[in-house]
């Protein structure tokens, strides 16, 4: 018998169910090819939904979601909705309610992709940044006192415990061990003003490395120059390490030297449970329904999510098949300059997986 894998797929906002879409086409033929099953079950989460409804998840999603072995995640982000509320509602609920405390961007520059970086190439940028993804200026803490007077005060703190720290450490040292390329982790941080936060996170990372990864070199760098040489000189970096928010910050200049958000994907792991895939491009609401948006991201989040489940040969089928078609067939990542539509992409991939 072979293996089914039910899936959780959350097309979500704007172009999130078209770029879904090519990544399930994608899935079928791989998972026809390598002899293993999916069982996908749609979700309508998004702004549409909250319009409609007045709520952005019900209150039962997390525990439906801990049904699958998966969720792929198209976009999440309505042009009538105000900021945040989405985006809190159901993306970073959704990561927290899961437990997703990794969140995973390769950095890779695909073959034929143009890179902003002169003089740099596919051999010079391929990294992955393992973003915590629970805590930091993103856990909720803070408040607000004498809203709309001339003294109103906000704080938002950024908090890490411990236990926090070391689990997303232990997952990026397996990371540097598992690729077993330069076999080198940069821990990137604020150590200089953060003396708090980042003493927390310099330490454990030496505890842990001198005492389990022996094989792996570490690195340090203050988030300001990780910025800076990720554009000089990304070759010396293989596996980045570092908080919530400076991760979220980093994977946006990342994601711009591979060739932009149409290719950027990223996965958000609980690797003791279910894990969401997802390009980390936004909804696109002006190419909405045109046909035009690039879907390799999505291809690319459905290929992590293989890899993720255990389906090592189909996600590097899918990987090689996008390869080929960046280097052969498109004439640029941006929407509408592909010289090829969004389904039209989608079909290229999957006839080469
Ligand atoms: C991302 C996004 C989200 C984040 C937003 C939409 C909440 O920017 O996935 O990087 O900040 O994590
Ligand atoms: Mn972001």
């Amino acid at each position: 018998m072979s293996k089914t894998y039910k899936v959780a797929v959350i097309g979500g906002d704007g172009t999130g169910p078209e770029v879904v879409r090519e990544a399930i086409k994608v899935l079928q033929v791989a998972s026809r090819r390598h002899g293993f099953t999916l069982d996908l079950q749609d979700f309508d989460f998004g702004g549409a939904r909250y319009l409609r409804t007045g709520e952005a998840l019900p209150d039962s999603a997390a525990d439906e979601m801990r049904q699958f072995n998966a969720i792929l995640l198209g976009a999440i982000g309505h042009p009538d909705v105000k900021p945040g509320i989405l985006e809190k509602g159901i993306l970073l609920r959704l990561r927290f309610e899961l437990d997703q405390y990794i969140n995973l961007r390769p950095v890779k520059l695909f073959p034929g992709v143009e890179t902003p970086i002169k003089n740099k190439g596919p051999a010079e940028i391929d990294y992955v940044v393992v973003r915590e993804n629970t805590g930091d200026l993103y856990s909720g803490v803070g408040g607000v006192s004498l809203k709309g007077t001339p003294h109103e005060v906000a704080v938002q703190s950024a908090v890490y415990n411990r236990f926090q720290v070391d689990r997303c450490l232990k997952y990026a040292f397996e990371c540097a061990r598992k690729r077993g390329k330069k076999k080198t982790l940069a821990l990137c941080g604020k150590t200089n003003v953060l003396t708090y936060l980042y003493d927390l996170w310099e330490r454990a990372f030496h505890e842990m490395g001198a005492a389990e990864y022996p094989d792996i070199k570490r690195e340090y760098y203050h988030v300001d120059a990780t910025c800076m040489w990720m554009i000089k000189n990304p070759e010396w970096f293989d596996v980045i390490v570092t908080g919530n928010m400076f991760g979220d910050i980093i994977t946006d200049l990342g994601a711009m030297t591979q060739g932009g958000m149409g290719i950027a994907a990223g996965g958000n792991i609980n690797p003791a449970g279910v894990s969401m895939f997802e390009p980390i491009g936004g909804s696109a609401p002006k190419y909405t329904g045109k046909n035009v948006i690039n879907p390799l991201a999505a291809i690319c989040a459905a290929g992590m999510m293989l890899e993720t489940l255990g389906e090592a040969k189909a996600a590097a089928a899918i990987e090689a098949a996008v390869a080929d078609v960046t280097a052969h067939k498109l004439k640029s990542l941006g929407a509408g300059q592909m010289g090829f539509s969004t389904t039209e992409v989608g079909d290229l991939v999957a006839e080469r997986v």
